[in-house]
């Protein structure tokens, strides 16, 4: 499973970089937007500064959402660098558009992606990547992974060349839960990244081994 940092903070970005670890970095308006970026060619430089700092997939989404604007911004976006992914909402629209990036070789991220249906849709239209929301899911006391492994299941048995990127992750179990359930790629936050490395019996175990080595000395 690949690994994706979900955000726009260039700090976070470096740190996760530097574990060695990523492979690609997704961003939303949201999160855009917390980093201060306004403005067409701010939000530009930004993507590029992300894109020369990881050498991965960078997942930047327009903001329009008609079927000629989401054209008409994805391919300014994709202009910005080859590692651009073009991110579009599951909406009638976006499917419309994601089919004409997928015609002219443009890659695409389907964002909002809540159920099995959205997702076929998606793949259809040759969406490189689905981003079904699985902590905004369980927010709702549903199951998210289990969402996941569903769309997993179907694109197998169909064949769908869609990457299943599990998206709107809360916590490391998400990710060793989406691991589990066969997701291609994971988009998580630093802390979930981090949260992977806790472990009460390593911290004692490094504890223990330090104050040995002192004897070994
Ligand atoms: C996905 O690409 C989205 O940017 C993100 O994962 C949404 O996460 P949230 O539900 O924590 O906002």
């Amino acid at each position: 499973m690949k690994f994706f940092i979900d955000t726009a903070n260039l700090a976070q970005i470096q740190e996760a970089n530097d574990l060695g670890i990523l492979d690609g970095v997704t961003t939303n308006p949201t999160l855009m937007a917390k980093e201060g970026i306004k403005g067409t060619e701010a939000i530009a430089a930004h993507y590029k500064t992300i894109c020369e700092m990881v050498d991965g997939p960078v997942s930047a989404e327009v903001l329009g959402t008609t079927f000629e604007g989401i054209v008409e911004e994805g391919k300014n976006l994709a202009a910005i660098h080859p590692n651009i992914v073009v991110k579009v909402p599951m909406i009638k629209d976006g499917i419309k558009a994601i089919k004409w990036f997928t015609d002219h070789g443009i890659k695409t991220n389907c964002t909002l992606v809540f159920s099995a249906g959205q997702a076929i849709l998606a793949a259809k239209a040759g969406a490189t990547f689905v981003s079904p929301f699985i902590g905004r899911i369980d927010d709702g006391s549903w199951d998210g992974v289990q969402l996941i492994e569903q769309i997993v299941n179907i694109y197998n048995t169909q064949g769908y060349m869609t990457e299943v990127l599990a998206a709107s992750i809360r916590n490391p179990l998400h990710i060793v839960r989406c691991a589990e359930a066969g997701a291609d790629v994971c988009t998580c936050p630093l802390s979930s990244i981090l949260g992977l490395l806790k472990h009460p019996l390593t911290d004692i175990g490094l504890q223990q081994f330090l104050t040995d080595a002192k004897a070994m000395q």
